[in-house]
């Protein structure tokens, strides 16, 4: 499974870029930073090799074709975040004629994943932590989106998003997921375990005995 970091800080993305498969971006992460958007984006794609996702603004067809060019001529290696719906799916139709590659996002059903994938995204972002915040299950949303790309072999790929905590990580690998977006807290996490700090300690306390 690739590991997306789900971020806009330049520090958080130096610290694991030699470690991470991509970058995700929102609205919400680049108004954190308090950067200028562009030199923002420009800077993140010129750390991480991978894939940076980067969202439009405009909420109708022609504003979002618009400026996913302008996002897209930033680097290579930009994907375009089309929020879900009907405008967001004609927009991503248009986008992919133009060999422009989509992550579709907010996704809550599978439907709006089915719609997604049939416009031609190159990725669907379907956000479990907001489901599971409403007491809903969102991973078993990724196991049916998963399920219909399977049956109809679409080539859209499932980027686990809002993920919340480890669990969220391990859930969507044991599903088969080929990408979750991680916020920095939760990457660091997967590296740990007391148990590992604890033997680390031991071996250490009895490599200076063992010396002398
Ligand atoms: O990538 C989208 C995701 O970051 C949203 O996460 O934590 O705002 O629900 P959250």
């Amino acid at each position: 499974m690739k590991i997306y970091l789900d971020t806009a800080n330049l520090d958080e993305i130096r610290e694991l870029a030699d470690l991470i498969d991509g970058v995700t971006t929102n609205p919400s992460l680049v108004a954190k930073e308090g950067r200028p958007f562009w030199d923002l984006l420009a800077e993140i794609c010129r750390l991480v090799p991978g894939p940076v996702s980067a969202e439009v603004a405009a909420l109708d067809v022609e504003g979002m074709v618009r400026q996913a060019r302008e996002l897209a001529k930033v680097a290579d290696n930009v994907v375009i975040k089309i929020p879900m719906g009907l405008a967001g799916v004609r927009a991503t139709k248009r986008l992919a004629a133009e060999g422009i590659s989509t992550n579709v996002t907010l996704v809550f059903s599978p439907t709006q994943a089915l719609l997604a994938a049939k416009a031609g995204a190159t990725y669907v972002s379907p956000f479990v932590g907001r489901i599971d915040d409403r007491a809903g299950d969102g991973m078993e949303l990724v196991a049916q989106i998963l399920e219909i790309y399977s049956n109809y072999g679409f080539a859209t790929q499932l980027i686990v998003a809002s993920v919340r905590h480890v669990r969220h990580v391990v859930e969507a690998a044991l599903l088969g997921a080929p990408i979750a977006t991680v916020p920095y807290r939760v990457v660091r996490q997967l590296f740990d375990h007391p148990l590992t700090d604890l033997g680390i300690e031991r071996f250490l306390a009895d490599w200076k005995r063992a010396a002398g």
